[in-house]
């Protein structure tokens, strides 16, 4: 494996899960640990760039070398990236939530019928926000959570958000996924693709950042 330096350049990554509020006490969220992309600020960080790692609520520590913005919802994620921007590489490997409740109550919701409809809004998709952005990055490097059909959705998404790469969850291959130290990704571009892992999370980092590398040497 190589360790090409990243020296001078300037890479925003997103991390962990995002917690949309229902009410003070309550609020919905996903099982993302932040792992991967904790794993791919600090492998860019120790080849010498300079990170800014925006994470939702993870329980992880902070790896050395970089700045690291905390936020909790979708709508704070978006501001803390868009904030950082210009950049020479984004890679989103936060799972942002799609939707969030229309309103946060302003009191702790009391059980009353025997149902309850919550209203729920999209949030703003962030990465498809970032790589049509004035100050769009060079490179905007997308995640993708696919159970089935994987290449067609992930293509779907490459050229839906027009990022230049999709990093999809293999979820099938066993002992890989959200809360796992090891995973599998297919990586996509317009013309080609590579398979890494299974591996662990720190690993695929160094080879996910030798693949943008490859495709944008300096
Ligand atoms: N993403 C984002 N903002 C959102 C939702 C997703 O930036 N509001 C980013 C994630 O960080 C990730 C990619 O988009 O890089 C995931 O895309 P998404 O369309 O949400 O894919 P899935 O999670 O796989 O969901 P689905 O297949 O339901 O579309």
């Amino acid at each position: 494996m190589s360790a090409a330096s990243l020296g001078g350049r300037r890479i925003v990554v997103s991390a962990g899960p995002t917690y949309e509020d229902i009410d003070p006490v309550r609020f919905i969220g996903n099982r993302s640990s932040g792992k991967m992309g904790f794993a791919i600020a600090e492998a860019a960080a120790r080849r010498g760039a300079q990170v800014v790692l925006v994470a939702g609520p993870v329980s992880l520590p902070t790896p050395s070398g970089l700045q690291r913005v905390d936020v909790r919802s979708a709508r704070q994620m978006r501001e803390a990236v868009i904030a950082q921007l210009p950049a020479d590489v984004y890679i989103g490997a936060a799972a942002v939530a799609d939707y969030a409740p229309a309103e946060i109550a302003p009191g702790k919701i009391k059980k009353k019928d025997e149902r309850l409809t919550l209203a729920l809004v999209r949030t703003p998709d962030i990465l498809a926000e970032v790589a049509v952005h004035a100050r769009r990055p060079t490179v905007v490097v997308g995640f993708a959570a696919e159970t089935h059909d994987v290449e067609f959705y992930a293509r779907g998404k490459l050229e839906k958000k027009k990022v230049d790469m999709i990093a999809a969850n293999r979820v099938g291959v066993s002992g890989s996924g959200f809360e796992s130290d090891d995973n599998a990704l297919t990586v996509y571009w317009r013309d080609g693709e590579r398979a890494l892992g299974p591996a662990p999370k720190t690993a695929l980092a160094d080879e996910l950042l030798d693949l943008i590398l490859a495709r944008w040497p300096a």
